[in-house]
């Protein structure tokens, strides 16, 4: 595996401007060696922040939009246009005001287009499945798990120390025989979700954790002191080439 560091921003408005720009340098970095790049996202109020710092970005113009792929980690399986959807904020954001190519933007399906959240996982599955490219210089998933290899993955972090929709104490952190899982019980509302699992998450070159707040300290300190991923799934966040911990000083405060 990859290089591992953790960088504190002393506030969480200078962590969603500096991880903001990290993700657009580490996105015009990818596009000099291959195209098309992939860029997985979260919901959450500060990836939100972070995108929101993306669309004014001064650093957007070296990135060619055109040849960006934006899929999502998780998604709350509720109607269409519901205001729970995790990509109802990155749209507001980031794609009313940026020229992404709408079929480049991979929405998890809603509760309009799939029956339950196994058959909107197994829909999503199969159009991750058709931009896994292969990588001869990478060890490959089984086909099971097929998804493109994501440049960035940027996650955000439950205080209870949850990644995309990955709950600690539900097993769902064991998954290695599918990309997508539909889940059912969810603790935190709403309980049906859509959620990408550890194998297809960490197929990726970065992965980032950015979190903020003490409330999630906690979880910060147990995730990078070892703790089980069953116990705090951040920790299996890992990306092949680099992971980083991007955290506010309340967030790095344990
Ligand atoms: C959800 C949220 C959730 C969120 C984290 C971090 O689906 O319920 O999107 O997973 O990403 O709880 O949220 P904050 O960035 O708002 O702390």
């Amino acid at each position: 595996t990859g290089q591992r560091a953790v960088l504190v921003h002393p506030t969480a408005q200078a962590l969603a401007r500096a991880t903001a720009a990290r993700l657009l340098l580490a996105l015009a970095d990818a596009q000099a060696l291959r195209s098309p790049i992939h860029l997985a996202i979260a919901g959450g109020s500060v990836g939100t922040q972070v995108l929101a710092e993306v669309a004014t970005s001064p650093l957007l113009e070296n990135v060619d939009l055109s040849g960006l792929h934006v899929w999502w980690v998780d998604e709350r399986f509720v109607p269409c246009g519901d205001p729970d959807r995790n990509e109802g904020q990155a749209t507001e954001v980031l794609f009313g005001g940026l020229d992404i190519p709408a079929e480049n933007v991979h929405r998890m399906p809603t509760s309009d287009h799939a029956s339950d959240p196994d058959a909107a996982a197994a829909d999503y599955a199969t159009e991750l499945t058709a931009f896994a490219a292969a990588s001869p210089d990478r060890a490959e998933l089984p086909a099971s798990v097929g998804t493109p290899e994501f440049d960035v993955v940027l996650l955000g972090m439950g205080p209870d120390g949850h990644i995309a929709s990955l709950f600690p104490g539900h097993g769902t952190v064991r998954i290695t025989d599918r990309s997508v899982i539909g889940v059912s019980d969810s603790p935190k509302p709403p309980p049906r979700r859509i959620s990408l699992t550890v194998p297809a998450l960490t197929h990726a070159r970065q992965v980032w954790v950015v979190a903020a707040g003490a409330a999630k300290a906690d979880a910060v300190a147990r995730a990078l002191g070892g703790a089980e991923p069953d116990e705090v799934p951040a920790a299996a966040a890992a990306g092949r080439d680099v992971t980083l911990w991007l955290l506010d000083a309340e967030a790095a405060g344990r």
